[in-house]
């Protein structure tokens, strides 16, 4: 027991002083409890039994903030978004360093399902692990899934959805999960985390799909798509989805998607792909990471993307088969859950569980008869 006790406690300092390290834009301290009882995969589980107490950097808020002109009459999720848009670095609390095999044999992974979502969507996540993000062998190339998530609110809440993550990962081993607080506006700060991750874990997967965990997204359609780009095997640019050009910040205050001129000046966005869902190659994740370094954070997730391509000089371009704006079904006589539309596609936007359930077997029924007028590609 003291020999664990003594080694624990080496890890977590190490890990410690690396986190110090790292986050050089940290100022202050916040104290995390460290569990000491379990052997492993127990340095970044915060808890409050059986604990010992170090400290941890966290990131401050910024309150030069509040003296740019007009932040007093911005809506609060807008203030809180410049307050802290800066902290870029978050402690982990689930982690999964062997989930890629390690770097060099992240190679044998060709599609990396990464999913948004946040922790209370247990539901999704349980019917996603069974159907269209199930680990598998597919025309003889692995799928593997993670989600990614932040934390939900404070105090009992945060700490009972927590537990439910941890217990998820017990029996999955497919979250990874940072301490910070899992909102609307930090969608981008959630994506950048990934992609730092991925750099450092699973930098040479082939092809990734990024995206929301309520899209129904034909997975199995989407290997034999990326299969067939015969020139590129995940080491050249490719970013495609359902692609968004000629368009701008929305400045009414009452729309969800609200940047006001505080947090981008400029009327234009550059061309991306909406953020329901969209394919890319290991490659080009790891240059828009690059890129991220030195783009300050937008809170639009999907745009942010797409500014990282820009300043790559590369582009997204559009994939007809991504449909997150939704189907368009020709008439409203027709069912619009009919799964010969959903056979040919590659990603549709928003699925209920049940939804997503049934239609990933109808798609899979050997008996199912789709005349060719119901391809919508
Ligand atoms: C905000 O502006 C006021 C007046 O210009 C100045 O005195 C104050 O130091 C500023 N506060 C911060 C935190 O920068
Ligand atoms: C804090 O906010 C001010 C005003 O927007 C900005 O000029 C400054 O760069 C910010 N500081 C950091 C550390 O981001
Ligand atoms: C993002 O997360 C941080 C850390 O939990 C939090 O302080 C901040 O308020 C969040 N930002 C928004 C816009 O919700
Ligand atoms: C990202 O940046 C690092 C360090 O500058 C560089 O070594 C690496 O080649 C870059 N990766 C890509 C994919 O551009």
């Amino acid at each position: 027991m003291r020999n664990i006790r003594a080694r624990n406690f080496l890890l977590a300092g190490a890990v410690g002083l690396l986190v110090l390290h790292l986050c050089k834009d940290f100022i202050d301290h916040k104290t995390i409890r460290i569990d000491v009882r379990e052997e492993n995969s127990h340095i970044r589980q915060p808890t409050t039994e059986n604990s010992y107490v170090y400290s941890w950097p966290s990131c401050q808020q910024n309150m030069s903030a509040a003296n740019i002109s007009g932040f007093s009459s911005l809506p609060g999720g807008i203030k809180d978004f410049l307050y802290y848009r800066h902290c870029r670095h978050f402690p982990m609390l689930l982690d999964l360093p062997d989930k890629c095999g390690g770097v060099d044999k992240s190679a044998d992974i060709f599609l990396l399902l990464v999913i948004k979502s946040s922790p209370v969507n247990y539901e999704r996540r349980e019917v996603l692990r069974k159907t269209w993000a199930k680990e598998r062998l597919h025309n003889g190339v692995w799928i593997r899934r993670i989600f990614i998530s932040g934390t939900m609110d404070s105090g009992f809440e945060k700490k009972r959805l927590n537990k439910l993550l941890e217990l998820e990962q017990r029996e999955y081993n497919d979250i990874l999960q940072w301490d910070f607080s899992d909102t609307f506006y930090n969608l981008t700060l959630k994506q950048v985390l990934f992609l730092e991750w991925m750099e450092r874990n699973c930098p040479k997967v082939r092809f990734l799909l990024n995206g929301d965990d309520d899209v129904f997204a034909n997975t199995d359609n989407m290997v034999d798509y990326l299969q067939s780009l015969k020139d590129n095997d995940g080491s050249k640019h490719l970013f495609t989805g359902h692609l968004i050009q000629n368009v701008g910040p929305i400045r009414s205050s009452g729309s969800k998607y609200f940047i006001p001129v505080q947090v981008q000046e400029s009327n234009s966005y550059p061309p991306y792909c909406g953020g329901g869902g969209f394919l890319l190659s290991g490659h080009t994740a790891l240059v828009i990471y690059n890129m991220s370094q030195s783009i300050t954070i937008l809170p639009i997730d999907d745009v942010y993307m797409g500014m990282c391509l820009a300043k790559a000089g590369l582009s997204p371009v559009s994939h007809m088969g991504v449909k997150t704006a939704g189907l368009h079904i020709p008439s409203s006589k027709l069912d619009a859950h009919d799964p010969c539309y959903y056979k040919e596609v590659l990603l549709v936007h928003r699925f209920l569980p049940s939804h997503m359930y049934l239609m990933w077997h109808r798609i899979h029924d050997p008996n199912l008869k789709c005349g060719a007028s119901k391809k919508l590609l």
